[in-house]
């Protein structure tokens, strides 16, 4: 690891930092310029020449997205598919495994609110039983819980990483080592991790996981992917196919395709999966090792300096912390301190609702503010932040 972070690099490439304090990464984060050009000039191609016509001509930057991913996640380019957001790409693999009655999943307490109906839709539907793991005393899921309630009704362990509205990194590899010694599925929504966490799903032992691109990524909105273990790819039959996921043979007959693209939509966002090529390479070029050190040190930072603020409470669980920082006031409500600071060019943003809603309601938590920093940001944005806290809260 490299501790000089080259944060001068990292502003400049990054034109916002000029005007705001973005502390909204967790919903989506700054493009940096390479991103934003990629993005660009692939969109004034398909201007100038067409949109089939830039697809031929893009061929290479748009298999870059696979190799790219590939090197991110220490996996094959073929099985990684493109895929239009997180929820999406984790709805391609849930919904294509098949549930019967009886059948159970056990899941987090941090699970993401769109899995939670995911999961409940397939307890109406087929009888499942839907079994959230208790946490440990840290906040975590319980690992040792988690083993206890293996058995052979046991049809999938989907697990969050780090939850929408919390700074909490779930033991996603102890999950992982479970899950596969007992030959069960796994499958993890890394949508917060993507970008922020230094990934490899041979050591997270995970069979499926899904990331978006607009957040820790930095690329643009509206793209995603998701990865599927090779050995598994043929056990899970897409619950949707088109004429790119599967070939037709005959009026009759069709085949499916072998590689992950079998999840995929024939129409995508091209300039989008371009730019989150860029995206991922550009990630690459700080190392994730580095960025995941700097984007925790920033989080473990700015909860400190939080903690002496009066009326403060931070809500962040887990052992490990992220950049994802949470907290409340006795002051003022979430959303009011989103408004104050929006004016003093901070953006935050409110954690409540669906998202988290089973670990929130389990903590007796409605709402909370949402300051989620990335490697761009710096100690001096974090003073600025924490002193324009204090007066918002006077
Ligand atoms: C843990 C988690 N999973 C999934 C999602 C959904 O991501 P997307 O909006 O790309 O579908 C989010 C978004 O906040 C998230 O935090």
């Amino acid at each position: 690891m490299n501790n000089s972070f080259d944060i001068n690099r990292a502003r400049r490439d990054t034109k916002a930092c000029e005007d705001i304090v973005h502390f909204n990464n967790a919903g989506s984060s700054l493009m940096p310029i390479p991103v934003a050009d990629a993005l660009r000039s692939y969109l004034a191609q398909e201007e100038m020449i067409g949109g089939y016509e830039t697809v031929e001509a893009q061929t290479d930057a748009l298999q870059k997205f696979y190799a790219s991913t590939a090197r991110l996640l220490n996996c094959k380019p073929t099985e990684v598919a493109f895929v239009e957001n997180a929820t999406r790409a984790w709805d391609m693999a849930f919904y294509s495994l098949r549930f019967a009655e009886g059948d159970k999943i056990l899941t987090s307490i941090a699970e993401y609110g769109s899995n939670v109906i995911a999961y409940n839709q397939q307890v109406a539907r087929h009888g499942v039983e839907l079994v959230f793991v208790d946490n440990d005393e840290h906040g975590q899921i319980d690992v040792k819980a988690l083993e206890s309630l293996i058995d052979d009704r046991v049809k999938l362990i989907s697990i969050t990483h780090i939850p929408t509205g919390g700074g909490l990194v779930n033991p996603a590899s102890a999950v992982g080592k479970i899950a596969n010694a007992a030959g069960i599925p796994f499958l993890l929504d890394s949508c917060q991790g993507m970008g922020q966490v230094d990934l490899d799903v041979e050591e997270l032992g995970c069979d499926m996981l899904c990331g978006t691109g607009r957040k820790y990524l930095r690329g643009p909105r509206a793209t995603g992917m998701l990865y599927v273990k090779e050995s598994f790819i043929n056990e899970l039959e897409p619950y949707v196919l088109d004429q790119h996921a599967a070939t037709l043979v005959s009026p009759t007959e069709y085949t499916i395709r072998e590689d992950a693209k079998r999840f995929e939509n024939w129409e995508q966002f091209f300039a989008g999966k371009a730019a989150l090529g860029t995206a991922i390479d550009y990630a690459m070029s700080y190392g994730m090792p580095d960025i995941q050190h700097r984007v925790f040190s920033l989080g473990g930072e700015l909860r400190k300096k939080l903690s002496d603020v009066d009326g403060v409470t931070l809500t962040d669980e887990g052992v490990q912390q992220c950049g994802i920082v949470t907290f409340k006031t006795a002051q003022k409500t979430p959303a009011e301190i989103k408004t104050r600071l929006r004016e003093k060019q901070i953006n935050v943003s409110v954690s409540g609702g669906s998202g988290g809603l089973v670990s929130f309601q389990q903590r007796g938590l409605v709402d909370v503010v949402r300051a989620s920093v990335h490697y761009y940001n710096t100690s001096e944005e974090i003073d600025y932040f924490v002193t324009s806290l204090r007066k918002v809260l006077v």
